[in-house]
């Protein structure tokens, strides 16, 4: 088989012993099913650093907008008002799913490669009294910067609204104490840093925010309310559950337990995405966001300045010798991106550095 690795923000390179899982045509409705469901349940509490007491998980059928719009279009009801905190497109997709759904929302823009400001949250907030909900992205993978969820969920909270992060590319890489930085909801999804493959996403909610949206959702298939009070009994899911996606995902979790859990796996992210960025400098090739707020999952990259460049050349030359990379998202410059999570180590990261190198001195003729 032509295989490449990805370095991209998931679906990611995951390892043989997850794909392994996915062989077995397993029954929805038998108990030892439903008993693997309630463990990656109760296992994503513990990521979390939730009680069983005041959190629950409920995963969800589809991709990761799938979850961050069954949240949105379930918590937010007709008589509230929610604010999008947006630096980049996943902040701009909220907004989007508040327009289909009809609901009344303000956004904050923020420039990509700027986080937003917990002050000019507070302000707003106190400008605007009918805003009961805030939401905002942990790891914006459009640009790879790290939002500072902690301030802002500490303003939300101290004003008395509910407060929504989409931690998609962050949680399981990432270290987020849910419960103490106040979040109500927060959702990721199955083929990100837990290294499963795509097919569901997941929200742990704060128990008593979850039963405050009963009958409020606008879609049946996204009710999240009505997802977890089926789940809840016994693990079974409303509708088909993806079977062969929630066994690999029981496998990704025990691989990250056998890894060192989050603080391990934050480490080798890390130390990639360090390595990667100084390779990547030596070539005359540089980040789009500061040392400061880069996060360690995805980084942007400008086009190199002075090499007659095309991304898609790039693109194919490394592919043909096993990686794929990412085309940039953000709108005011020409970039790439080169994601460093899933089965990545430094030994890819040289490879990937070395491929881009031997491609520029081709075009240059060196
Ligand atoms: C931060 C963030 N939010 C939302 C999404 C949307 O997820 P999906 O493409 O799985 O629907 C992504 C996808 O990469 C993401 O990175």
């Amino acid at each position: 088989m032509n295989t490449y690795k990805l370095l991209t923000p998931g679906p990611l390179t995951t390892t043989d012993t997850v794909k392994q899982e996915m062989l077995f045509d397993h029954c929805t409705w038998d108990d030892d099913y439903k008993k693997i469901t309630q463990e990656i349940r109760s296992k994503l509490l513990k990521l979390a650093h939730v009680s069983e007491d005041e959190y629950t998980a409920v995963l969800m059928q589809g991709s990761g907008t799938f979850g961050v719009e069954s949240v949105i279009t379930s918590s937010v009801g007709p008589e509230d008002k929610l604010l999008i905190c947006a630096n980049g497109a996943y902040g701009e997709r909220m907004e989007d799913i508040a327009r289909h759904a009809g609901i009344t929302y303000k956004i904050y823009h923020q420039a990509y490669d700027k986080v937003p400001s917990a002050d000019r949250v507070a302000e707003i907030l106190d400008a605007d009294p009918d805003i009961t909900h805030v939401s905002m992205v942990h790891s914006e993978t459009t640009s790879g910067i790290l939002n500072d969820i902690e301030s802002v969920a500490k303003v939300v909270k101290s004003k008395g609204r509910v407060m929504i992060v989409d931690a998609m590319s962050s949680f399981g890489g990432v270290d987020i104490p849910v419960a103490d930085w106040g979040v109500d909801f927060i959702i990721s999804s199955a083929n990100k840093c837990i290294q499963g493959v795509p097919g569901f996403s997941f929200v742990i909610a704060k128990l008593d925010e979850l039963e405050k949206c009963k009958g409020k959702a606008r879609s049946l298939s996204l009710d999240l309310y009505d997802q977890w009070k089926t789940m809840k009994i016994d693990g079974k899911w409303r509708f088909t559950s993806p079977t062969h996606v929630v066994l690999a995902f029981a496998q990704a979790l025990r691989e990250l337990e056998q890894e060192g859990g989050i603080e391990a796996r934050n480490r080798r992210y890390t130390e990639n995405n360090k390595l990667l960025i100084k390779e990547l400098k030596e070539l005359g090739i540089k980040p789009y966001i500061d040392e400061t707020h880069q996060g360690p999952i995805i980084t942007t990259f400008y086009y190199p300045e002075d090499a007659h460049f095309s991304f898609n050349e790039m693109y194919e030359y490394i592919k043909e010798r096993g990686y794929a990379i990412y085309p940039g998202k953000v709108t005011e410059a020409d970039t790439f991106r080169i994601g460093n999570i899933g089965e990545i180590y430094q030994e890819d990261i040289l490879k990937v550095a070395g491929l881009i190198k031997e491609f520029l001195q081709g075009k240059s003729g060196r």
